[in-house]
């Protein structure tokens, strides 16, 4: 790792010098309060955001290549399974089993949104994330819902005015084939607005 890398190199020199073993001591020494200071950067991290060519920026850095060089965290930060879709062709709801299909997959990081069906089939147990917007098309209201498997999780309601919408953030625990989807929850018929003005997606939180 490259904070071990920093007290090696330190190490090294000291041992040509004379009087090595002070200079040695020395560097060490150096060596261990720069790692306490980028330390201490990162844990200011989360107070301050950071602005581009700042000093700060330059310890974050450093800390995102220590990140980036450890596999477990890599894998982490970058297989976490995420989906966005957007619902392109306009939707009549005619019956209370149908299934809004957000029909244009714009990310679908391992795969589990099927835009045929618009089901969400988890493959990793663990706490996710679903956000759904859903705007009405005309004036009639859309009566909506978020299930996992057969049941009720959260509801929604895109008001009955042209162009109402809503926006449900649901976070939900999830195992190995359960299935998240967005449906009717009343069986009227209900038109959902397309053109990309409605939309499902989520993420895994946490394992
Ligand atoms: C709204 O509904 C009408 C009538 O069904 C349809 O022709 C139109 O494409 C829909 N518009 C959107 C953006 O969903």
């Amino acid at each position: 790792m490259l904070a071990n890398n920093i007290i090696s190199e330190t190490t090294n020199e000291g041992t040509q010098n004379n009087g090595a073993k002070t200079s040695n001591h020395k560097n060490k020494m150096i060596a261990t309060t720069l790692v306490l200071v980028l330390l201490c950067a990162y844990c200011g991290k989360a107070a301050s955001s950071c602005n581009p060519g700042k000093t700060t920026c330059v310890t974050e850095d450093v800390l995102h290549m220590i990140m980036r060089a450890t596999p477990n965290l890599k894998n982490d930060l970058e297989r976490r399974p995420t989906f966005f879709a957007s619902l392109k062709t306009s939707q009549t709801l005619a019956n209370i089993i149908d299934i809004v299909k957000f029909d244009d997959t714009k990310i679908n990081i391992g795969g589990e949104y099927d835009s045929s069906t618009g089901i969400y089939t988890v493959k990793q147990n663990g706490i996710y994330i679903f956000s759904c917007t859903i705007m009405a098309n005309g004036s009639g209201a859309v009566h909506f819902q978020l299930n996992k498997n057969n049941h009720f999780y959260t509801g929604g309601y895109a008001a009955k005015s042209t162009y109402g919408a809503q926006t449900v953030t649901s976070l939900i625990e999830l195992r190995t084939g359960d299935k998240v989807y967005i449906k009717a929850r009343t069986g009227g018929t209900e038109k959902v607005y397309g053109s990309h003005f409605s939309t499902f997606s989520g993420y895994l939180l946490s394992k």
